[in-house]
């Protein structure tokens, strides 16, 4: 007995496909976004025992300042809720500042926000880019945990300032897409 393909079956097949590609277009674009917003605190005075921001390498006979060109830094700010640094913990933003612009205007950022708080506990979002003051915009390149296949960007700007002790609070806005 030979079979041949109906005119029905043949619609049946098609949609079948149809239903099947609208699934996955609905799939793909389907993804969850989460804005998260909190501040980093920074302390980048040089030799202050409670530094956050220290300098750890640099061209040999230039200072090591952010200003100048090669200067490696490395970092550990705490991340609060608030301004307020006594305010609920929520992550620690850990890595590293590279002086990557030959002028000093621009230095380049790779660090982890690794979350301590009870909702995103021991995941983290990985951000990298160039920092431009006094707003930044840097990529979230991926993430852990609750934040897997993580994208998205991630701005900051400079909430308060004390240059004579070189502290700072950082406002940090993370908008991340996760499958
Ligand atoms: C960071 O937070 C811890 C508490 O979790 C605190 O003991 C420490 O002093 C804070 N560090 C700075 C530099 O504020
Ligand atoms: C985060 O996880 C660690 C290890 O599992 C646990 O000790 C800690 O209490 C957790 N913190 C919060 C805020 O849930
Ligand atoms: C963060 O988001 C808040 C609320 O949308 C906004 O007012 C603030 O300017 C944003 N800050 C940054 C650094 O993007």
């Amino acid at each position: 007995m030979a079979t041949s393909f109906s005119p029905k079956i043949l619609t049946n097949i098609f949609l079948v496909l149809v239903v099947t590609a609208a699934m996955y277009a609905a799939k793909a674009t389907d993804h969850k976004e989460t804005k998260l917003s909190f501040y980093l605190h920074d302390i980048a005075a040089f030799g202050d025992p409670k530094a956050t921001t220290i300098p750890v390498a640099g061209i040999a006979g230039k200072a090591w300042t952010f200003t100048q060109f090669g200067t490696v830094y490395v970092v550990d700010d705490n991340i609060t809720k608030t301004p307020d640094p006594k305010s609920p913990k929520v992550a620690q933003f850990q890595g590293l500042y590279v002086t990557a612009a030959l002028d000093g205007l621009r230095a380049f950022a790779t660090a982890s926000i690794l979350f301590t708080n009870e909702e995103y506990n021991r995941s983290t979002i990985q951000i990298q880019g160039t920092n431009q003051d006094p707003d930044t915009e840097v990529a979230v390149v991926g993430g852990t945990g609750k934040f897997r296949f993580a994208r998205g960007y991630a701005t900051s700007k400079i909430y308060f300032l004390d240059t004579a002790t070189q502290h700072s609070v950082v406002q940090l806005n993370v908008t991340v897409q996760t499958s």
